[in-house]
């Protein structure tokens, strides 16, 4: 991995970053002050977590020599799409100019790292690439999003906690809160992890030492202002909640979550749509393995784009350049009720596609018995990570969903206004699972109606287990527009 692939500025090259003054407070303070073996930086989003542990990482590589450290997100994507960036841009920009800290890519086997001119090392892994950072004997690690990764795993890194260098041994956590039960706060609870929470008032390009919001925090608060249900409840009121209502009360990432694989070209695959443009627009790919199970293994959620933009990106995720696919054309595309979305998209991909069955009820039932685990322990759904083939920006600068993981915990019965639970879903951030709700009501619901495409094709299909998923869609050289 090359540092030009997270920050291509040119003055790292060159006229060199400005230097930046750090100033900790309130929280953060007490997080560079903490001896502490477990510790964790917990609070709103934007408190500033990530940078008050950066720092502590890099200062401490600075004064201890021979430090070995380790900087870990759950997945290696997840990990230099941000964490990695504000480590680098942030904190050891003027340090890597001047040639006290390089960067090393990394091999085969070792992971790439942060190599400072005192024998300092500060390693950079994935969760999901393990083998990379087990034989490392750590005197510090720092979790950023850490309620993202499992217990198993902690624990795992704990045991890597042996480190030589001359001072204290430590894991650092940053996250926002999440579920009451979730083990950080358990571990918490149970008093065998120091929990320092903090608040906009911590982060100084938010909030000045009068109390008043800067002109960045005043944008930065009307963000989280706009948000609603659970994700309002943690991200901008810092509360460890679940939402009330929560459909799927099935999910559970550890369960149901995977490191990413290429799934067999022999397995089925089925694609979702969900049209918007305000909204996400969002394709699930899914694939189907031998014993009926489901895997989502690619995902695009993406606002403020139209159709057929949207038909070239699909494209470009299953075929070449020059137009022929690399991976199984889908069985079906099963789309939300949009005449002329659908009719674009057939037109452009060449492919048809099916309206989904809408009924709430019977596909919200068919998800629930699809993530419940089976008499092999397992469920019959899985989502892999790291499925998304873009962040689209501005939904992370809004704080909203970044695809159908991130909705699952959100996703909740409607209330009236007397606060009466109705039988329907809210209709916030729902778009990923209306999808993924499309996609197995296909699947798992005996058709009863024929469906057609808008072209006037017909595209019956049978109820039977043995006609789920059919043949792959054919006949139609994929895509009319080309990049
Ligand atoms: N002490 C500080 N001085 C100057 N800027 C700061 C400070 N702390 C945080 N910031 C800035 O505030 C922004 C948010 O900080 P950061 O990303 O660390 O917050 P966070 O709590 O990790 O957020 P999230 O919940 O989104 O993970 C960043 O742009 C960061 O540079
Ligand atoms: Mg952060």
């Amino acid at each position: 991995m090359r540092l030009s692939d997270l920050d291509d500025r040119e003055e790292l090259g060159g006229g060199g970053p400005p230097r930046v003054v750090y100033e900790p407070r309130g929280a953060h303070r007490a997080l560079m002050l903490c001896r502490d073996t477990e510790v964790a930086a917990v609070g709103r989003a934007g408190s500033g977590k990530t940078l008050a542990a950066c720092w502590k990482l890099h200062l401490t590589a600075m004064k201890v020599p021979g430090l070995r450290a380790l900087m870990l997100r759950a997945t290696h994507v997840s990990l230099t799409a941000t964490t990695l960036v504000t480590f680098q841009r942030q904190v050891v920009a003027a340090s890597l100019t001047d040639g006290t800290v390089r960067w090393y890519g990394g091999s085969e086997k070792d992971p790439p790292a942060f190599r400072y001119a005192n024998g300092s090392e500060i390693l950079v892994a994935g969760g999901d690439r393990p083998e990379k950072f087990l034989s490392a004997e750590l005197d510090r690690i720092f979790v950023d999003e850490a309620v993202e990764i499992t217990l198993d795993l902690f624990e795992t890194l704990i045991s890597r906690l042996r480190g030589q260098a001359a001072t204290y041994q430590q894991i650092v956590l940053a996250t926002n809160p999440s579920h009451p039960q979730h083990w950080i706060k358990q571990r918490a609870d149970d008093g065998n992890l120091t929990m320092l929470t903090s608040t906009h008032r911590d982060n100084p390009a938010y909030v000045n030492l009068d109390g008043t919001y800067t002109d960045a925090g005043h944008a930065y608060m009307e963000k989280l202002d706009a948000l609603t249900g659970v994700r309002r409840q943690r991200l901008r009121d810092g509360r460890w909640t679940a939402a009330e209502g929560v459909i799927y009360e099935e999910w559970d990432p550890a369960v149901h979550m995977v490191d990413r694989f290429e799934p067999p070209a022999e397995w089925p695959r089925i694609w979702g749509v969900d049209f918007g443009y305000t909204n996400p627009f969002t394709v699930q790919w899914w694939a189907v393995d031998p014993d009926g199970r489901l895997w989502l293994y690619r995902e695009l959620y993406w606002t403020r784009r139209t159709v057929d933009q949207h038909a070239r990106d699909i494209l470009r995720q299953v075929t070449d350049g020059g137009g022929k696919w690399i991976e199984p054309k889908p069985t079906a595309v099963v789309c939300d009720h949009d005449a002329e979305g659908r009719a674009v998209l057939e037109r452009e991909l060449g492919l048809t596609t099916v309206p989904a069955r809408k009924q709430v009820g019977e596909g919200i039932q068919a998800v629930q018995a699809r993530m419940r685990q089976a008499g092999d322990g397992r469920p019959r759904l899985f989502l892999m990570r790291d499925t998304l083939v873009e962040r689209d920006p501005q939904l992370v600068e809004a704080r909203k969903p970044l695809c159908l993981a991130d909705e699952i915990p959100g996703y909740v019965w409607d209330k009236d206004r007397d606060g009466k639970v109705k039988e329907q879903p809210s209709k916030e951030d729902d778009h990923g699972c209306d999808t993924m709700r499309y996609v197995i009501a296909h699947v798992d619901l005996v058709a009863k109606t024929k469906v057609s495409s808008p072209a006037g094709r017909a595209a019956g299909r049978s109820g039977s287990a043995a006609g789920r998923y059919g043949r792959p869609l054919g006949g139609v050289t994929a895509g009319r527009s080309r990049r």
